[in-house]
């Protein structure tokens, strides 16, 4: 059962306290039950017209807690999640997630198969839960402003992204805000 509304600090300092290998499964869980109220997101909360945003909330060796504030349309490319575990909750708004299936070129070759598997709609509280260079998906706000919070563990600084034809390319991952 979902606890009454939290402070994003609290949440933060709940994963800092699930040590050095964050479990995906306890990250879940915490998104799950801390449910954060969106007030004290804040000062973490930037938009601009057309993109998402990412806004840097904490910061460790072990991961990333980011805001994501989506305008209406906006939407990602379709990416993987590198070495990483990753999860995230909706805050407010509605998110649209289109999974694809990815098979990579059995010949060494760069191009790799994209198959769209079904797309899910996220409402708020609804979660995500993603695990490396297989989970493959893209995200956007088509119904209108969304904000979500991410959990990135470890910190993913470059990952895969890819056209629809399959064709990867590498991204560096960038904040729009830091804490000050
Ligand atoms: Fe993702």
């Amino acid at each position: 059962m979902r606890s009454s509304p939290c402070a994003i600090d609290e949440l933060a300092a709940a994963l800092r306290g699930l040590g050095g290998t964050l479990q995906p499964v306890k990250v879940a869980a915490a998104l799950r039950e801390m449910s954060v109220d969106l007030r004290t997101l804040a000062p973490f909360v930037s938009w601009c017209s057309g993109r998402y945003t990412r806004n840097l909330v904490t910061r460790t060796e072990a991961f990333e807690l980011v805001a994501i504030c989506w305008d209406a349309g906006a939407h990602s490319a379709i990416h993987d999640h590198a070495d990483s575990d990753c999860a995230f909750v909706v805050l407010d708004g509605t998110l649209e997630c289109e999974n694809y299936r990815l098979a990579l070129a059995p010949d060494g070759g760069s191009r790799a198969a994209l198959t769209r598997a079904g797309t899910r709609t996220l409402a708020h509280g609804d979660l995500d839960v993603r695990s490396g260079h297989l989970s493959v998906h893209r995200v956007g706000a088509p119904a209108g402003r969304a904000t979500t919070l991410h959990v990135y563990a470890k910190p993913i600084d470059v990952c895969l992204a890819y056209d629809e034809d399959g064709t990867p390319r590498e991204v560096r991952s960038v904040y729009d805000t830091v804490p000050r």
